[in-house]
């Protein structure tokens, strides 16, 4: 074998929460990339709660997940062999790879990473991601808060949901309100992301911590989790609210024992909109986002948290912590050192 490179395959399908034995830990050749791709040295490798989605035999959409197969994920790393002047050795690149220390990415597949001045490689991670793009669209198009809206986020300290609460703060609301699982998370979001009230949905009764911190109702609810904390919510929106459906990571996990939605028929008792969405419909219109986001982030208004998790050993566990709650922001495995002019 010459360079030998490592990489997690899929072990097996979990059929409740998934964890290390889900996955095997190979040691393989360097890949040899074919005529049209990359080979990439992995710097970071994104972690994401739809990754655990993508191990169920029924999910519906995403890479392949057949056992054997390499975990798939989005990585950004630095171009080592290439045939592509797009793509010359040395540049950055991001794209859909896989839970390795070297992996080739086709051509088509590569997504230059811009270079500007100020934002290292793992900010690109946490504001320039599919995650920014579900929190922008999410809640500007899909939610649209008015000023004098009391506006609800949950999983509001994940990468998702850190982003929304800042947006939201930065759009203008009357009140907002995020929902997270531990107290040094709830301060992070009142005392830096400017959330008027957290809710500890871990320590405390949702709903009677809603009627608290909401006592005007509902009337924007951003919802990562899906569901008792969205049916909360469904029993205390206003007439006309809106719910943006941007994940159910309450579900992925729990090996299908999740109790179903009772107050669905709030919809139409208060005429209220739910509307599913996903950030792959955005992407033609990526560069609008984060044009805001960066000229927000430049302003100080926007800021980022990864969960920095050293050594790709760790992905499974890493993966296994955002259902735990262990995460604070992204969670972002750093596969191999940053050029030292891209570290943060
Ligand atoms: N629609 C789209 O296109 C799109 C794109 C990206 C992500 N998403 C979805 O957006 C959601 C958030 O993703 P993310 O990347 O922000 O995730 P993340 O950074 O990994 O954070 C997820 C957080 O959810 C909380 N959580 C875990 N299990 C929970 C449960 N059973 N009940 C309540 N909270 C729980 C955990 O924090 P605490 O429990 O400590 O609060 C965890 O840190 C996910 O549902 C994801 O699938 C959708």
């Amino acid at each position: 074998m010459n360079t030998p490179n490592r990489l997690w395959r899929i072990a097996s399908r979990p059929t409740d929460a998934v964890s290390r034995q889900n996955f095997l830990w190979a040691e393989e050749s360097l890949p040899e990339p074919c005529e049209g791709e990359l080979l990439v040295r992995v710097v970071y490798l994104s972690i994401d709660p739809v990754q655990r989605y993508w191990l169920s035999p029924d999910a519906t959409f995403g890479p392949p997940t057949d056992v054997g197969m390499p975990m798939p994920g989005r990585i950004w790393g630095v171009v080592e062999k290439s045939s592509s002047p797009a793509f010359p050795p040395g540049a950055l690149v991001a794209g859909p790879g896989i839970w390795a220390r070297w992996c080739t990415l086709p051509v088509a597949a590569a997504e230059p990473v811009p270079d500007w001045p100020g934002i290292p490689l793992l900010a690109h991670t946490s504001l320039f991601c599919m995650q920014a793009l579900t929190a922008y669209f999410g809640l500007l198009e899909i939610a649209r808060p008015r000023p004098t809206d009391t506006v609800v986020v949950s999983a509001a300290a994940g990468a998702v949901g850190s982003l929304v609460v800042q947006l939201a703060r930065i759009n203008g609301c009357a009140r907002l309100v995020a929902i997270a699982g531990s107290e040094e998370k709830c301060r992070w979001l009142r005392e830096q992301l400017g959330a008027d009230t957290a809710i500890n949905y871990r320590t405390m009764d949702i709903g009677q911590a809603l009627d608290a911190a909401c006592p005007d109702g509902i009337d924007v609810y951003y919802d990562n989790v899906g569901g008792g904390i969205l049916d909360a919510v469904l029993a205390r929106i206003n007439a006309h609210a809106r719910i943006a459906c941007g994940g159910f990571i309450s579900h992925y996990d729990d090996g299908g024992h999740q109790q179903g939605i009772r107050n669905f028929q709030m919809l139409a008792l208060k005429q209220a909109r739910a509307e599913g969405f996903s950030c792959f419909d955005y992407v033609p219109r990526a560069g609008e986002a984060f044009d805001a986001i960066r000229r927000w982030h430049e302003q100080g208004r926007i800021s980022y948290r990864a969960h920095l998790v050293k050594g790709l050993e760790q992905a499974p566990d890493a993966l296994a912590g955002i259902f735990a709650g262990r995460n604070t922001g992204k969670t972002v495995i750093e596969v191999s050192p940053p050029p030292p002019e891209n570290a943060a």
